[in-house]
């Protein structure tokens, strides 16, 4: 079932999506070579709480963490650890904020000092497929509509779009319908409706498109070993068209 939710929840949704913002936007300067993603999510912890926040990831399924942090081929759902990141690392950090009982989810992928060509153009297509999925995002198209906008830009530019995992309806909980493949076709699955909020999260690979699950049960990584990127928004669809809610004003 999809939940449509009323302006006045989409309102709170939105004041955590700001704060959650705000974090990310603290990010761009705190990582650098020598930071630790331990750091970052003590840093991200210690933020929230001192604005009234809490972080959802943490505790759900028994994840430990405040945010999930996936340096290089990691896909998501990394650990942070007390490992310095080193130059030319991309790192992707990704974190769930409660602001009063309301959620919102969003992911940004981090140049670590200077980074490679390859990577630095990966960076800049997995944003772009993101930005390609909100413009789809409008009441009357399909699902689908959002996952074939960010697949045939994402492989025309010779990389691949992760399957294994896909943006999700959000609300009081993590995960609700519907889902959101970054792939697909035109014209299919459900309609968007004003009052749906979502997130689209394409996770963007240099090589193939298949992962593995690392031995502690969440990490995904490349199968190839290749740069994988990742960024997310939470979005809201009304009437005229989607609204982001967790957008850093620059
Ligand atoms: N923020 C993630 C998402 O985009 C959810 C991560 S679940 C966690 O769907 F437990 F790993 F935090
Ligand atoms: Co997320």
């Amino acid at each position: 079932m999809i939940v449509l939710k009323s302006a006045r929840e989409i309102e709170k949704m939105k004041e955590a999506g700001k704060l959650l913002a705000s974090v990310h936007k603290k990010l761009r300067t705190f990582i650098k070579p020598g930071v630790t993603t331990w750091e970052i999510d003590e840093f991200v912890e210690n933020y929230l709480k001192k604005h009234g926040a809490t972080p959802q990831q943490k505790g759900y399924r028994d994840y430990k963490y405040a945010t999930c942090a996936s340096i290089n081929d990691e896909v998501c759902h990394g650990f942070p650890r007390k490992e310095p990141l080193k130059e030319g690392d991309i790192v992707t950090i990704d974190m769930v904020v409660n602001l009063n009982g309301a959620l919102s989810d969003s992911a940004w992928s981090y140049a670590v000092g200077e980074v490679s060509e390859q990577a630095q153009r990966l960076l800049d297509v997995t944003k772009e497929a993101l930005y390609r999925g909100i413009a789809a995002s409008v009441p009357g198209n399909r699902i689908g509509d959002i996952g074939h906008a960010i697949q045939s830009y994402v492989e025309a530019e010779g990389f691949s779009v992760v399957r294994e995992f896909i943006g999700h309806g959000i609300g009081t909980v993590i995960h609700e319908k519907p889902d959101i493949p970054h792939y697909g076709l035109p014209g299919r699955g459900p309609r968007i409706k004003e009052g749906m909020v979502f997130t689209i999260e394409p996770m963007i690979n240099i090589g193939e498109w298949k992962t593995k699950m690392d031995n502690n049960r969440w990490t995904a990584r490349t199968i190839d070993g290749k740069l994988s990127a990742q960024y997310e928004h939470t979005i809201a669809i009304l009437k005229d068209g989607p609204v982001i809610l967790t957008e850093q004003e620059d």
